[in-house]
């Protein structure tokens, strides 16, 4: 994807995987201080690794505590995550109507701060929280609610958050569940009303749950907007210009199969 926006952008340039160990970070971040290197992605298990090493980190990325972009100004290394932004670029026009709406986040990790926190930034009025680990999403709720004074946050089971569906706006599944094939749906759809937009995460492969809002007739995206969103913010970061965005689609596309 970034290699296709790099040509199209006719910029002789390359992004590699730097395939590295835990102990390698530091180094690897000095090395790009001292080679010609622009920027980097930095993805599982790096993002909050990085940190400390970095020159400087930008407000959201540090209360995230994840970097998934490094850009350079002069000799520093910033950190920022486009996570979040790429998560909202990827809704397209729902993106307008998310002002006061409400709705579910199943999953607490990584991911699901990202995207809660850029829905609470956009303005929604509530947010329920269910995750496996009850714990985990206590943690988040707390996180949000004293960045986001005014947004509602509540925290629900599953099989609750199974029952208020037909009050919420969106829900988003935002755990690992449907990583592997033969995952199952980490929550039952069946109560959602028509007017339920139903976003999941996961790019790699049609997960049971996106499969189930598909059968009910609900508008329903993937993860592949997300990650396409955060890669062109990541080469405008890069390259000051505006990111070939069909180019990069298409790129990502065919990667994915
Ligand atoms: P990421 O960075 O992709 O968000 P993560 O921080 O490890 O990864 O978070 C994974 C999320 O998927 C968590 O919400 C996790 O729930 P727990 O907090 O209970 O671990 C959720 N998850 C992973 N496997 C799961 C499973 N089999 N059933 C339900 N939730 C699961």
């Amino acid at each position: 994807m970034q290699n296709a926006a790099f040509k199209a952008a006719h910029l002789p340039w390359l992004y590699l995987p730097l395939d590295i160990t835990q102990d390698q970070v530091e180094t690897a971040l000095d090395l790009m201080k001292d080679l010609p290197v622009k920027g980097a992605n930095v993805t599982v298990p790096y993002k909050g690794v990085v940190l400390p090493y970095l020159d400087n980190v930008e407000k959201d990325a540090r209360w995230l505590g994840s970097v998934n972009t490094i850009y350079r100004s002069g000799r520093k290394l910033c950190g920022t995550s486009t996570d979040g932004e790429g998560f909202l670029r990827s809704l397209g026009s729902i993106r307008q109507k998310l002002k006061r709406s409400r709705g579910l986040m199943v999953g607490a990790g990584g991911a699901a701060k990202a995207v809660a926190g850029a829905l609470a930034k956009s303005g929604i009025g509530s947010l329920y929280l269910a995750n496996r680990t009850p714990a985990r999403a206590k943690q988040l709720a707390k996180s949000l609610r004293n960045r986001y004074r005014s947004l509602e946050v509540g925290l629900v089971s599953i099989s609750e958050a199974e029952k208020i569906l037909p009050n919420c706006d969106w829900v988003v599944q935002a755990t690992s569940v449907g990583l592997k094939k033969g995952d199952p749906s980490p929550l039952s759809l069946k109560r959602a009303t028509t007017s339920l937009w139903v976003i999941d995460l996961i790019y790699h492969r049609e997960t049971a749950f996106r499969r189930q809002a598909k059968d009910l007739g609900l508008r329903n995206l993937d993860g592949v907007g997300m990650l396409l969103h955060q890669g062109a913010l990541s080469f405008e970061l890069w390259t000051g210009k505006r990111a070939p965005l069909r180019v990069m689609r298409r790129a990502l596309l065919n990667s994915l199969g």
